[in-house]
């Protein structure tokens, strides 16, 4: 038997075999099988089958034998929209949202993402490096296996340019799948406060050029208070100019015309829309994005939850996203956005399932989220359950018990 083979056995239940892809109304029948064994050679997956089929020459020809003991097998979460890489927590903003500040007046206030970028700015690199890498360690104990990672604390061209090189520098220290994105828009520095043109000339001329080969995707955040659509489309349309894929915040506290700005550069994916109305769900429909939802934020802000349900029955697919931030969702927990896409979204146990993984997959543009013979064998092993529903259903637990990526243990 060429390569290094690893034969895991008495898998309880594998979940989510087939093939990852974009699947409207996230109708994806993945298979599971029971009673299972999975034979992994070189980190891709080999075979699949049940305990009773396994031949014994495998067993004795394994180079290392994986008793799961019952336990279920998932495939790693992957996270399509965070902003990992900010330099500390901001808990007192959250105290006084709990006094009755909006999160818009904390930022007109100075607060927000401007204080973060404060910080960001008198942070050495490995303190803000360390703080991603601690923050990829906890996910990947939460089963999350690949991540999307947005610059946005830097604001000034030299801090988002730093930023982009931390990130390079983050991926190749861990053993997560992480995509580069550079928030090119994400609040206006103070310094440019009477000159919005200058700073977006910036941008466009200055930053984008200087990132572009660095990083995966380039995002705006065009919301009231924050960039306009004029604004946001310019910049996005300069980085389509100059090779880039763009993603685009969109809809997350009104209806902001950034559907319209992410149609115009067929962003590959449009994260928040937690206010839709019709004939936004027929622009989301006129080319082929994934929407990714971020109920975490709407939880943490007690904001209106994005209607997936009504994405979902219009035909769109749906991802789900942790949104990982100081400001709005300071939690990377899959498994409770799992309860609350189930909870307050309308979404069953089987979408969500799917928008936490092959959908994740497509709004990064990676490998993963599915199990099947022939893919990288990345998977977390869980608790046992009696049901899948289990899992979102128990809010606040992992069940997560071990982690393998590329068939390497990393927890
Ligand atoms: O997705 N686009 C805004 N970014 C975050 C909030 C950032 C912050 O407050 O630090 C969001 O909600
Ligand atoms: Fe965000």
């Amino acid at each position: 038997m060429a390569g290094r083979t690893q034969l895991f056995i008495r898998i309880g239940r594998i979940v989510g075999i087939g093939q990852p892809g974009w699947y409207g109304g996230n109708r994806w029948s993945f298979g599971t099988v029971a009673n299972a064994y999975m034979l992994v050679r070189d980190g891709r997956i080999c075979r699949i089958g049940t305990m009773d089929t396994l031949m014994q020459s495998l067993l004795v020809e394994a180079d290392e034998i994986i008793d799961l003991g019952g336990r279920w097998v998932l495939p790693g979460f992957c996270d399509a929209h965070t902003h990992l890489l900010f330099p500390a927590t901001r808990e007192e903003e959250w105290l006084m949202r709990l006094r009755g500040y909006t999160y818009q007046e904390i930022a007109r206030r100075g607060g927000g993402i401007l204080a973060s970028a404060q910080r960001f700015a008198e942070s050495s690199d490995e303190a803000l490096i360390e703080g991603v890498l601690a923050r990829l360690d906890h996910l990947v104990r939460m089963g999350t296996t690949a991540v999307e990672i947005k610059t946005g604390y830097g604001l000034t061209v030299d801090q988002e340019i730093r930023a982009v090189r931390l990130l390079a520098r983050v991926r190749e220290q861990t053993r997560l799948t992480v995509r580069i994105t550079v928030q090119a828009l994400h609040a206006l520095p103070v310094e440019y406060r009477d000159a919005r043109q200058r700073y977006i000339r910036a941008v466009c001329e200055e930053l984008l050029p200087a990132v572009r080969d660095y990083v995966d995707f380039c995002d705006v955040f065009c919301e009231e208070g924050f960039f306009t659509p004029e604004e946001s489309l310019e910049v996005l349309e300069r980085a389509v100019q100059l090779g880039m894929r763009v993603k685009v915040h969109a809809h997350q506290f009104g209806r902001t015309g950034g559907i319209e700005v992410a149609r115009a550069v067929q962003a590959v994916s449009v994260d928040h829309l937690e206010h839709l109305d019709e004939e936004d769900l027929v622009v989301l429909r006129s080319w082929r994005t994934m929407p990714v939802v971020l109920p975490g934020s709407s939880f943490f802000l007690r904001k209106p939850f994005s209607p997936a349900r009504r994405l979902l029955d219009s035909g769109l697919p749906v991802a789900l996203a942790s949104d990982w931030n100081p400001g709005t969702a300071p939690s990377g927990n899959l498994y409770f956005i799992w309860h609350l896409a189930c909870a307050y979204m309308g979404m069953t146990p089987e979408e969500a399932f799917t928008g936490l993984t092959v959908h994740g997959a497509v709004a990064m543009d990676i490998e993963g989220g599915a199990l099947y013979e022939g893919g990288v064998a990345t998977f977390q092993v869980v608790e046992p359950v009696q049901s899948l529903a289990v899992y979102p259903y128990e809010f606040g637990h992992i069940p997560v018990r071990q982690v393998y990526i590329g068939g390497e243990r990393v927890v």
